[in-house]
């Protein structure tokens, strides 16, 4: 029987499931914090690895621990043959996240009683955090008809994926621009992805399956597929002259949600959100089609703020994001892999975090509210 007093918290607002020293949000003023180091901070003079060292051992590195980091990815970015294999079968229209997940099961497919220990973990979840480039590099391979190809191992984790996706060098400035977007996509304190990651370690489960279980959970349009809908939002609009007429017809007359804005923890604009824009502005200047992109959604932003922010409903890190993949070369189903690739880090450091200490099968409970007893009725007694 049900306490009196139970009550549901809608979308589970406002419960709190463990305590971390990963990252905090002040959702009012609009900060973020990896470990203590402000994202700004860290997007602008850090560099991913750095941010990985950070999440997963605790502090940016010296010179030797990176050093030692980066051997470590570069030991791990292959995958087995029959992953390989599987992922170049998998069909060129297939849904990128279930592509996704297909290709992170089979990581998961090797453990059975994973024995969850700190140094193995690191381990393990560097293994994971590398092979992530070579999964969904080649996922966006198989999905431009390319043949999947080994790893092209750089000295960088950013500048590895580039050269593993595309067969043309890609220039400092996108590769430097695609390290930042890793960086600022690392990790978020326990959005649903992270959520869903955590309930399945707390199960004592392995690390890549709880990895599947945030990918599955980055799929849907109110969380990682933002960024793909947001963008897809700017094309449908077309031009800035439209912005005006679809933003009337859509979202007042029709109660459209914008897509890339709302958050439940940020009252004021993501911080993330504005140091995108200023990535998606940089890449405007030199290219007629970004800042097509870019003109309809500053305009769509003011339109929105005018008319949100007053209900704390701001730009979220996926309104200006899809246009910076974009401008990188990426097609429009990219951005929700690409969120996957960085918060790969985000989710393992979360899950070792709970996991080593604080571990407890998270078990919630729900309030029945259906018929309280009744007997079984034969079928043919039944109208
Ligand atoms: N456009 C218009 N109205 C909105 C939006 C939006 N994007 N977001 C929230 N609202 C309104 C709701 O209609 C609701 O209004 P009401 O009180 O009059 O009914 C109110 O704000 C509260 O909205 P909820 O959906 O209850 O807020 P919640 O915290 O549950 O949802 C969410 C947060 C899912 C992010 C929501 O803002 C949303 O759907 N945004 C659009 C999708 C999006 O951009 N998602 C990416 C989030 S960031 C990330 O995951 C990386």
């Amino acid at each position: 029987m049900m306490e009196e007093a139970a009550t549901v918290s809608k979308g589970l607002e406002d419960v709190y499931i463990k305590t971390t020293k990963l990252t905090t949000i002040d959702g009012n003023k609009g900060i973020l914090r990896y470990r203590g180091y402000d994202i700004n901070d860290i997007s602008e003079h850090g560099t991913f690895e750095e941010v990985i060292h950070l999440m997963v051992y605790g502090e940016l590195p010296n010179k030797e621990q990176l050093k030692a980091l980066r051997d470590s990815l570069k030991s791990h970015y292959a995958l087995d043959k029959g992953i390989m294999e599987v992922i170049s079968k998998l069909p060129k229209d297939g849904e990128p996240l279930g592509m996704l997940e297909v290709a992170f099961s089979m990581l998961a497919m090797k453990e059975k009683n994973y024995k969850w220990e700190p140094k193995a973990d690191r381990e393990k979840a560097i293994d994971i955090i590398a092979k992530a480039v070579t999964i969904i590099a080649n996922i966006y391979r198989v999905k431009e008809g390319l043949p999947v190809k080994e790893p092209v191992i750089k000295e960088g984790y950013a500048e590895t994926f580039m050269a593993t996706c595309f067969d043309k060098p890609v220039s400092k400035e996108v590769i430097s621009s695609m390290d930042k977007a890793l960086i600022l996509y690392t990790d978020h304190e326990v959005p649903a992805s992270t959520t869903a990651s955590l309930v399945v370690a707390s199960t004592l489960s392995d690390m890549a399956s709880s990895v599947v279980a945030g990918i599955a959970a980055l799929k849907g349009p109110l969380h990682g597929g933002a960024a793909e809908t947001a963008f897809k939002q700017f094309e449908d609009i077309g031009s800035v002259e439209n912005v005006e007429q679809w933003f009337k017809h859509n979202v007042i007359e029709n109660n459209a949600k914008l897509m890339g804005f709302g958050h439940r923890v940020y009252k004021t604009m993501d911080p993330r959100a504005k140091i995108f824009k200023r990535y998606a502005e940089m890449f405007a200047k030199d290219n007629p089609k970004v800042d097509k992109y870019f003109q309809i959604a500053k305009k769509l932003e003011e339109l929105g703020v005018q008319k949100f922010g007053n209900k704390g409903i701001y730009p979220n890190t996926d309104f200006y994001s899809g246009i910076v993949y974009y401008a990188m070369g990426f097609p429009t189903y990219m951005p929700t892999p690409l969120f996957a690739l960085s918060r790969t880090t985000g989710w393992l450091s979360h899950i070792m975090e709970y996991v080593e200490e604080q571990q407890r099968i998270i078990r919630p409970r729900a309030i029945y509210v259906g018929i309280q007893e009744r007997k079984y009725v034969p079928i043919d007694q039944r109208h």
